[in-house]
């Protein structure tokens, strides 16, 4: 593979040219990677890494279904969806036959934020409303209007960060959050803090256009909603003359493995009224799609203006589409998601067990995270433990992120050929890894571990056991937060933590 330029005439080439807040991963060390293949992602001298962090090379990278589907549709045309074509109706058929009947328009556009804006429009000329709930540490987009209304992003910016019509419900985490796994009802105290949003926000003159969620949170935390949830919360947005936006841009397309969409682990009985996507529809290429129902497509119709997106659905684009659905069915990515991913949670769980450091472990699917924990009573987010670990993993030519508001939760959501021996490699080097980070600090194995942390938690309809956004992970070890002391990679974000050497 010939590089044009070295690695160090790369970075310095980003220095000068790329804006300073596009981050690297690994700031320290950054990777350039040259070529990738299934999961595994290669650098300019060869080295192979393996991917647990890419879930928009949904069905293995440089797959090669997908590959051919695009050049043979370049080859012959590409043009905008003015130009009536079969690649348009017949992908708009094939992606609704996967949802809920009443899903059944389709605006194709050509990213995950260009994706939530429009789901945002459609929701405010729906019935004219204008407020939105989202969930607290949400990160729905990088666009003005989503910056708006994603905590994750304008918590950063302090007391001016929220506007007025925004409002925040607390984010239906079981484990750290508001009602915990011991709550007899967690579903329904969360939902209930969100009706009391809206009755507050109206008593106000408020009103609500619409409550926005990821099906499970990424950025988050790896967070699994306690089922039922959603049906309770979309109950009383519609009461409230709003509608219910599941963003599947991260967790779609069969990552759960059971289902094709994140939401549908909630129960038969809830349907959102928009899901958008993203990120793994295209397997790369940068394509997304909002979808609703007839009902709020023709109110958006009724305003007169007509929507037009220049590359939004565009032969090509579809072309990949259908690729990347074809491939799905064809490897049975679903099944290997639940095999692979039951697998990687029960070795994840037998090294809770082992590891003072783990406070939980959930997942569903390829959709998987470790909370590592400081205090197994207190839940003291141990943030540069985890930095440490993905450092650490790096070495290993293992790429894995940690995210969440602490950013001490190991984020597993890999493309999804991942095999049980990828699983069981990168469990057997964090195994290593904490062992040898619970030495040095003394924690002892298998102390301290409290009762309510080694609970059976009920996550959802069907779910297994268990308790970024890599551009979005990138701020958490980038070169400022993140430096390497005695061998051991520290954040100078985080909570102040004993320093050691491994
Ligand atoms: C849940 C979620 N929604 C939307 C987006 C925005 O997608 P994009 O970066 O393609 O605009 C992201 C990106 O990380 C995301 O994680």
């Amino acid at each position: 593979m010939s590089e044009l330029y070295s690695k160090a005439e790369t970075l310095e080439l980003r220095r000068r040219h790329i804006g300073p807040s596009c981050k690297v991963f690994f700031a320290k060390d950054p990777i350039k990677i040259v070529r990738a293949q299934g999961q595994y992602m290669y650098d300019e001298n060869g080295e192979k890494y393996l991917d647990c962090i890419n879930n928009v090379a949904h069905v293995g990278h440089s797959h090669p279904d997908v590959i051919k589907a695009a050049v043979k549709q370049m080859e012959l045309l590409n043009t905008n969806s003015r130009f009536l074509h079969d690649n348009l109706v017949q992908y708009a058929k094939r992606l609704t036959a996967t949802l809920p009947e009443k899903l059944s328009i389709c605006y194709f556009v050509n990213s995950g934020s260009e994706a939530n804006d429009l789901a945002l429009r459609l929701a405010r000329q729906y019935r004219g409303h204008q407020d939105v709930i989202t969930l607290d540490h949400a990160y729905h987009g990088h666009v003005s209007s989503l910056i708006d209304i994603s905590p994750y992003k304008f918590n950063q910016l302090g007391k001016e960060g929220k506007k007025e019509f925004v409002h925040v419900a607390p984010s239906p985490d079981i484990y750290r959050g508001k009602y915990r796994e011991d709550h007899p009802d967690p579903a329904s105290a969360y939902a209930d803090d969100v009706k009391k949003i809206i009755e507050d926000a109206e008593k106000n003159g408020r009103k609500i256009a619409a409550f926005i969620a990821e099906s499970m949170q990424s950025c988050g935390g790896q967070i699994i909603p306690p089922a039922g949830y959603f049906q309770k919360v979309a109950e009383y947005v519609h009461k409230a003359g709003g509608i219910f936006i599941a963003d599947e841009v991260q967790v779609g397309f069969g990552r759960v493995g059971k289902h094709f969409w994140g939401f549908q682990l909630q129960g038969k009985d809830f349907v959102p009224d928009i899901v958008t996507m993203g990120k793994p529809i295209g397997n790369g290429h940068p394509m997304s799609c909002v979808v609703t129902t007839r009902e709020i497509a023709e109110a958006f119709g009724a305003s007169g203006l007509e929507y037009f997106n220049t590359f939004g659905g565009n032969p090509v684009s579809c072309a990949i589409g259908l690729a990347v659905l074809d491939v799905i069915e064809k490897e049975d990515l679903q099944g290997n998601a639940i095999r692979v991913g039951n697998y990687l949670t029960e070795l994840l769980n037998k090294q809770k067990e082992k590891h003072p450091l783990i406070g939980d472990v959930r997942g569903i699917g390829l959709f998987v995270g470790v909370d590592l924990v400081k205090d197994q009573q207190k839940r003291t987010p141990a943030t540069a433990e985890a930095q440490h670990i993905i450092y650490k993993l790096k070495e290993q030519r293992i790429l894995l992120s940690a995210d969440g508001p602490h950013r001490n939760i190991l984020k597993f959501k890999p493309p999804m050929c991942f095999t049980m021996e990828d699983a069981k490699l990168v469990v057997d080097q964090i195994d290593e890894l904490l062992t040898a980070l619970e030495e040095a600090t003394g924690a002892r194995t298998g102390n301290g571990r409290s009762s309510t942390a080694q609970h059976k938690r009920k996550m959802t309809n069907e779910g297994n056991s268990q308790s970024d956004c890599i551009s979005e992970s990138i701020n958490h070890i980038n070169g400022t937060a993140c430096r390497q002391k005695n061998g051991f990679y520290t954040d100078n974000r985080a909570v102040p933590c004993k320093r050691i050497r491994t």
